[in-house]
């Protein structure tokens, strides 16, 4: 059993509590090998944002659990050497069993989700309760997020034809019955990089998908019924069009690709919306600058010839999630 604290990581609690407060929210970026990680720690040092480093289960498979943790506690001595204390959190993202949180848990993550949200209100509550059990009675305190309403697009083996917005009637129930520090809602993010048909959305003069507004409305209910607590929002990659372009120059096809406009994103981040996701991002970041490297230079086979302007291109993204979208700049 490794405590999180041991690794010198933080749960969520004091974090969300300033973002909540300073009308921000904290960037949650998924990884899954170093370079990600490199990337994810320099941006945040450089720009003082507190950080979530993200985990999921295929995450977890791909990187192997023990070189995880370690990882984790490399990143937070990685942090000091760059010379800053950042806040950072090691969080299960969509946990998908007890079981998984437990071990999750067991081995220095200081946040966990689980993602009962495909299944009926009564099951999911009494799935979270048992890991927030669980998890708040552990040495350290550990930090349990849960999910109401269901996101179109695959979340690891869970995937969903269309959306159902959360329903806030059912909030406060599932937070007194479960005891969760956070809660994801769904108000018409998806995952991956195509958030909608291209039927659901308009196309400009140079013929780009404008995607439909969220549910702000929604957004705003669950914040009537719950003042102040916490909320989450996955699916909240931009998919920025000149990445998707540069992809496709060199050679690779995302037809339809269409994320959430950064300005509903900065709006977001403003209201109880205080932990945002972002992983397909990151994804066309690194692919597009990889591809642009080896079409360059296609007698290049030193892997740091490629992941090294890969890793440059992450870390400017995050730093303007984190200056320009998300507000988390200079919060540390
Ligand atoms: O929400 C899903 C994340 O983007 C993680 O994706 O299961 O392919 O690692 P993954
Ligand atoms: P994106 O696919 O929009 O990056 O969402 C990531 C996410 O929600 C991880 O849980
Ligand atoms: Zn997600």
């Amino acid at each position: 059993m490794t405590s999180y604290k041991e690794l010198g990581l933080v749960n969520t609690k004091d974090m969300f509590a300033k973002a909540v407060k300073g009308g921000y929210a904290i960037p949650a970026y998924n990884f899954n090998n170093m370079e990600q990680l490199q990337a994810i720690i320099q941006a945040c040092v450089e720009t003082r944002s507190p950080v979530i480093l993200q985990v999921s289960a295929g995450a977890r498979k791909y990187a192997n659990k023990n070189l995880l943790r370690n990882m984790a506690r490399g990143a937070v001595e990685y942090a000091h050497e760059l010379g800053a204390d950042i806040p950072i959190v090691l969080h299960l993202d969509h946990g998908d069993s007890y079981e998984l949180c437990v071990d999750c848990i067991e081995n220095g993550f200081s946040s966990v989700m689980i993602d009962g949200s495909h299944l009926p209100f009564d099951e999911n509550a009494a799935l979270t309760k048992r890991v927030c059990d669980y998890a708040h009675k552990a040495k350290d305190y550990v930090t349990v997020e849960g999910e109401l309403g269901v996101l179109a697009g695959v979340e690891d083996d869970v995937s969903a034809e269309e959306s159902h917005y959360t329903k806030p009637e059912e909030v406060q129930e599932f937070v007194k019955r479960t005891g969760v520090d956070s809660l994801a809602i769904s108000i018409g993010t998806s995952h991956g990089r195509q958030k909608f048909k291209p039927s659901q959305c308009t196309r400009n003069a140079d013929g780009i998908l404008i995607p439909p507004p969220l549910a702000f409305d929604v957004l705003e209910e669950v914040e009537k019924k719950l003042p102040g607590f916490p909320i989450v929002l996955h699916g909240s990659s931009s998919v920025p069009i000149e990445y998707v372009k540069q992809i496709e120059k060199y050679g690779g096809k995302l037809t339809d690709s269409v994320g959430i406009p950064e300005d509903q994103l900065r709006r977001a981040a403003k209201s109880a919306v205080c932990k945002i996701n972002i992983d397909s991002d990151g994804r066309l970041a690194m692919t597009a600058a990889i591809r642009k490297t080896l079409a360059e230079h296609p007698d290049e086979f030193d892997p740091r010839k490629y992941l090294g302007p890969a890793r440059d291109e992450l870390k400017k993204l995050y730093s303007h999630k984190n200056k320009e979208v998300l507000g988390s700049a200079g919060r540390a």
